[in-house]
Formats: structure tokens, C-alpha cells, sequence
């Protein structure tokens, strides 16, 4: 897994990083992803019943909130915003996203489970952020922030495996969730995927419709005779004041 999720990872980044207005996309969906972490362990940290837990949820909230401004900032100086500056500032993607809205994840897993999706989240953050640093990519600002958005990862990673190892032990089925999640980040990245591909495709298919099919029909296309004309009486005349003269 590990190892063909690098693989992904390298082919994507190059994708993601090179193409123009994709790095925008990627660091506003970045912004997006840190934000809803955040509120999620805000929510773990008004939530939880373990009280040596309380503390580090919230400086994992302050991380992700700063991270999630880290990254916004990147967006606005790389410019050409658009869809992804308004990613960052829509509250109403978080929603969509079920970040926010209706149970939180903390209350839909229950703790040991949400402790487990927090480790595999950080882990794959992890492993993403090194694969974009050990090619170089993307500018090298944008790197500098990386390294140091990483350090602050890898002590959510350590703490959070630090627990799904507690609950192994206590025989929780960590590992069973740990599998499933990982399958259902897989799907929604496939999903993901087949939403951009159908969004190129059906833009390549509507383009040449119009060019073949339409263009030639406009390219024959005549006014028929009686067809539009000026007001009676008025040749050339503003077709608004007639008409409201003719009321
Ligand atoms: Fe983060
Ligand atoms: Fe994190």
C-alpha cells in the first residue's frame, strides 16, 4: 500500500504542482482540509472524557488552524485565484465536505475510532508532504512552509499512533478501522478522480459539438425575410422608446 500509494503520489504531484492554476486548486483544498481539522479537534477537546487527551487536541486545533492559514496565504500570493480562493473562503464547502454540520466526527466515531482516523489522516499527510519535498516541489517558499508544517504533523502522528497503540492492546479492532478507512479514502480519491476526467471529457465532447455542428449551421445561418425590422415609421429609430410609445 505504501509503496503504490507513492507511486500515485509522484505521478499526481506532478499534475497537481506543474499544470497552471492546479497548485492554487491543491493548496486551497489543503487550506480546506486543515481548517475542518481543526474544528474536528476543537470538537474532540469539548467532547472528550479523557482529561490528558484535552491538552493535546487542542494544540493539535492550533496547528491546523495555523497550517490552514499557511497554506491559504500560499494561494493568495501564488494569484490567479478563482475557484480556489473561493474553496478557502466558503464556509458552505465545509458543509458540503460534512465537515461541519449535523454530528461531529468525534461524536459519529467515538473516540478510539476517531483516534485511529486521526492517525491514518496524519500518516498519509505525512507521507504526501515528503513525496512533494523529496521532488522538489512546488516553489521552494512554498517547501520552506512544508518542513515546517511536517515537524508539527509528524508529533500529531507519534501522539495518535501512541494511542491506537493503547487500544490494540486493549484489544480494540484498531487495525479492522484502520483498513476500512483507508478503502474509503481510496473510493472518495476515485470519485474525486472520475469527477475531474468527467468534467475534461464532457468540456472536449461539448467542444466539438459546437465546433462541428453548430459552427456550420451559424456559418449558413440567414435573417429570413420579415424577419427582424425597426419600428414602422422609425428606421434605425431606439426600439425601446417605440415600444413604449406603442403602450
Ligand atoms: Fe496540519
Ligand atoms: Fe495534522
Amino acid at each position: 500500500m505504501g509503496v503504490l500509494r507513492r507511486m500515485w503520489l509522484t505521478v499526481a504531484s506532478e499534475v497537481s504542482w506543474r499544470l497552471p492554476g492546479r497548485p492554487q486548486r491543491l493548496l486551497a483544498a489543503f487550506a480546506l482540509a486543515e481548517r475542518g481539522s481543526m474544528l474536528d479537534m476543537l470538537a474532540a477537546v469539548e467532547a472528550t472524557d479523557r482529561r490528558e487527551l484535552r491538552k493535546k487536541y487542542f494544540l493539535h486545533a492550533l496547528d491546523e488552524g495555523r497550517h490552514a492559514l499557511v497554506f491559504a496565504e500560499r494561494v493568495r500570493a501564488l494569484g490567479q485565484l478563482g475557484r480556489a480562493e473561493a474553496a478557502i473562503e466558503d464556509s458552505g464547502k465545509l458543509v458540503e465536505a460534512g465537515i461541519v454540520g449535523g454530528r461531529t466526527l468525534f461524536e459519529r466515531l467515538g473516540e478510539p475510532e476517531f483516534l485511529t482516523f486521526v492517525y491514518v489522516a496524519e500518516a498519509d499527510a505525512v507521507e504526501q508532504f515528503r513525496v512533494y519535498l523529496d521532488r522538489g516541489l512546488p516553489d521552494t517558499r512554498t517547501q520552506d512552509e512544508l518542513r515546517g508544517i511536517l515537524k508539527e504533523e509528524t508529533f500529531h502522528v507519534s501522539y495518535s499512533r501512541a494511542e491506537v497503540d493503547r487500544y490494540r492492546k486493549e484489544g480494540l479492532p484498531v487495525d479492522w478501522w484502520a483498513t476500512r478507512l483507508r478503502l474509503r479514502r481510496l473510493w472518495e480519491g476515485w470519485l474525486r478522480f472520475s469527477r475531474d476526467f468527467g468534467a475534461v471529457m464532457s468540456a472536449f465532447w461539448l467542444g466539438v459539438l459546437y465546433l462541428l455542428v453548430m459552427a456550420p449551421f451559424r456559418l449558413l445561418a440567414r435573417l429570413e425575410p420579415g424577419g427582424w425590422q425597426t419600428p414602422a415609421g422609425r428606421p434605425g429609430g431606439d426600439p425601446l422608446v417605440a415600444a413604449r410609445m406603442e403602450g
